[in-house]
């Protein structure tokens, strides 16, 4: 049986990979130093007996000894600082933890003799797109040191392949949301800046929902996005592995993961409004520093190279969303309540 490592598997994506890499048969362990995922996420009968190590990724010595111990032969690592106003604030502690731990990490496995990667990268190694939807061959202008940390990353991988043999899949992933169909997982940031968990929050605790900026160039003046379902996103990490795992020689690939559909703020909240059953108030706000306007993948490439087809559409992600939201841990206490 093949052992994976998932770095950041307490995290929200990570914790949906766990789930999907069990259901798959494959072996776990779960390495995360708890800094913003929560060893909580890993509890109920669908995590049970999946080893949790609490360290940081850069530290090579647990690294190696994770390896031994429990023979991993790939890493899906999806461990990183991922908010682009707090980079903004602190970008030495996003390069040294999305870049230089990084590294650590990929040395340490190569080292061990491990040489097969799946890396969580993101659409902001793009910036501002020039076209729409963005392939991968887009020219990579990060406009935050976010982006930047995790395109400096994709160059070490690129650069390790090269020199060290490492096979690896670079997946650039667009608006991460919905949950586990099953509610075994779900979104869970502290604090929570996306847009979909922001909404029904605020519907379960009955609070405005706020939109950011209403003047861009786009049909209704609010920014359009590309929302692809955790569970799809995930289905891409698989095929990934399994890409990886036959794959006899050099293997550097990357790919844009995006439902290809954009869909703007205000659409949202009106798709929100029809799951929760009940109109939302809307707050109009200036607009967030550095949002561009409209963000759309072209996931052609790993449609066709990998046969990925993405099944859960706007609906979906909202529905498995909101139902994660009303049991979710820390939620509204109004929401328990309602509930009872
Ligand atoms: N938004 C609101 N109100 C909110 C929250 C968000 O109007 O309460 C708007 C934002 O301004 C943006 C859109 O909703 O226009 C989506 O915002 P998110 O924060 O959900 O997602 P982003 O598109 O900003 O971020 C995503 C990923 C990041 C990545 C970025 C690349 O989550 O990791 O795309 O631009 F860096």
């Amino acid at each position: 049986m093949t052992t994976v490592m998932v770095t950041g598997g307490a995290g929200y994506i990570g914790s949906h990979a766990v789930l999907a890499l069990r259901a798959a048969g494959f072996d776990v362990v779960v390495y995360d130093n708890l800094s913003r995922g929560f060893a909580d996420a890993l509890t109920g009968e669908a995590f049970r007996g999946v080893p949790l190590v609490q360290a940081d990724v850069g530290d090579r010595k647990t690294v190696q000894e994770t390896v031994r111990r429990y023979g991993v032969q790939a890493v899906m690592h999806f461990a990183a600082l991922a908010q682009v106003a707090e980079s903004v604030a602190q970008p030495a502690l996003y390069f040294r933890n999305n870049t230089v731990q990084g590294l650590e990490l990929v040395e340490a496995l190569l080292d061990s003799g491990v040489n097969l990667f799946i890396f969580s990268s993101t659409a902001a190694v793009y910036g501002e797109p020039a076209v729409v939807p963005i392939p991968e061959d887009h020219p990579t202008r990060p406009t935050n040191p976010y982006g930047m940390s995790k395109l400096s990353f994709e160059f070490v991988l690129e650069s390790l392949a090269r020199a060290r043999g490492l096979r690896y899949v670079s997946l650039r992933y667009f608006n991460v949301a919905g949950a586990d169909p099953q509610g075994r997982a779900g979104e869970r940031h502290d604090p929570e800046t996306h847009l979909i968990p922001r909404v029904l929050r605020a519907a379960a605790g009955d609070q405005p929902v706020e939109i950011f900026g209403t003047d861009y160039p786009t049909p209704d003046g609010t920014c359009i996005r590309d929302y692809i379902h955790v569970t799809d996103l995930i289905d891409a990490h698989l095929l990934a592995l399994r890409a990886l795992l036959t794959s006899t020689e050099a293997f550097t690939r990357v790919y844009n993961l995006g439902s290809e559909k954009g869909y703007s703020v205000r659409e949202i909240v009106a798709a929100a409004e029809k799951v929760v059953g009940k109109p939302l108030t809307i707050r109009e706000l200036p607009r967030r520093p550095g949002d561009p306007a409209m963000l759309v993948a072209s996931s052609a490439r790993i449609r066709q190279e990998l046969g990925w087809q993405p099944r859960l559409g706007l609906d979906a992600i909202l529905a498995t969303a909101w139902a994660w939201e009303k049991r979710r841990p820390g939620a509204a206490r109004r929401t328990r309540d309602a509930e009872s």
